[in-house]
């Protein structure tokens, strides 16, 4: 029996699917916190188990024969992340799972300045410890966050962000999904770290060429200071911890945290991943 945790979200679904091109749907559970949210799931004939990482019996009740865990990380950072992560990690144990496939991040560092870094490294530790065998995806910054990052800059022709000259392996949510399901269904991983980031670094210069490319118009980046990006976000009425989150992000970028580039994720696709300039036109040809 697989496992897969955050199944409600994007991650989850995405692997829900790939999943479900190569195994009988019996061999598949699906971890939901909300049995609510799982309307889509439920005629997709997976086993739908409850659980909240904050509910340590509940986790140990839904895991029961599972072999293999996809632990998908959770919406929270800090110490919420390291109580809930602790939770998942001894009831896998406990409830004698084999091999956890588990959603970190890349280069995970204690003392990173990208807020969810620490506790990823923090998990990984606890994994190494439990004594159950493990895979961690590395992963990079999801490229479907872009369009959250570039506003309406292919409109005005003008990209405004903190990012400096800094480069991200960006990496497409889907890409990973089938990435981490084609390890899960091998041989392979097995007490393993896979960085998980696109062949080429992309510096958001290239963001503005593939924008102008795909709006057929110029659009040109403008690194800003971090302070100017956050003054005009509230200006613009972001909400407060959209704010954060991308402040964080851009400081995070600026120090290179994302300057990652690694072909690990084309050898498990057996192709090269989707690039920049082909995820930014598709967006635009919808
Ligand atoms: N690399 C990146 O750029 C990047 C960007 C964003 C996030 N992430 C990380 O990657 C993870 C997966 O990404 P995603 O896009 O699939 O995120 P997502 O769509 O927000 O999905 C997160 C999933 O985690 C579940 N979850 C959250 N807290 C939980 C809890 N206490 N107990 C049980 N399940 C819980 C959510 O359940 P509900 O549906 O009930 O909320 C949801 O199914 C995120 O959770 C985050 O840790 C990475």
């Amino acid at each position: 029996m697989i496992l897969i945790t955050g199944a409600t979200g994007n991650l989850g679904k995405s692997a829900i699917d790939f999943l479900l091109k190569e195994v009988q749907p019996e061999q598949v559970a699906a971890l939901v916190r909300d049995p609510k949210k799982a309307e889509a799931l439920q005629s997709r004939e997976v086993q739908l188990r409850q659980g909240d990482y904050e509910d340590y019996d509940s986790l140990l009740k839904a895991f029961k024969g599972v072999k293999k865990l996809l632990f998908i990380s959770t919406s929270v950072t800090g110490e919420d992340r390291n109580r809930q992560h602790s939770n998942v990690v001894k009831a896998a144990k406990e409830a004698g799972v084999q091999h956890v496939y588990y959603t970190s991040i890349v280069n995970p560092s204690p003392d990173a300045t990208f807020g969810a870094t620490p506790g990823h490294f923090f998990t990984e530790e606890q994994i190494k410890k439990s004594g159950m065998t493990y895979t961690f995806f590395r992963n990079n910054l999801y490229m479907d966050l872009i369009p959250m990052l570039t506003a309406n800059a292919a409109e005005t022709g003008e990209l405004y962000f903190a990012a400096g000259e800094q480069r991200a392996g960006f990496v497409l949510r889907e890409d990973i999904a089938e990435g981490i399901v084609r390890t899960m269904l091998s041989e392979e991983g097995k007490n393993q770290e896979f960085t998980i980031s696109s062949p080429q670094p992309y510096s958001f210069y290239d963001v503005g060429v593939a924008l102008s490319k795909a709006a057929g118009k110029p659009v040109k980046y403008i690194p800003i200071p971090t302070q100017s990006m956050e003054e005009g976000m509230k200006g613009a009425g972001v909400p407060a911890p959209v704010i954060e989150i991308t402040v964080n992000m851009a400081d995070a970028l600026q120090k290179g945290e994302f300057d990652h580039t690694d072909s690990t994720l084309a050898r498990l696709l057996d192709r090269e991943p989707v690039d920049l300039e082909t995820f930014i036109k598709q967006l635009y040809s919808m």
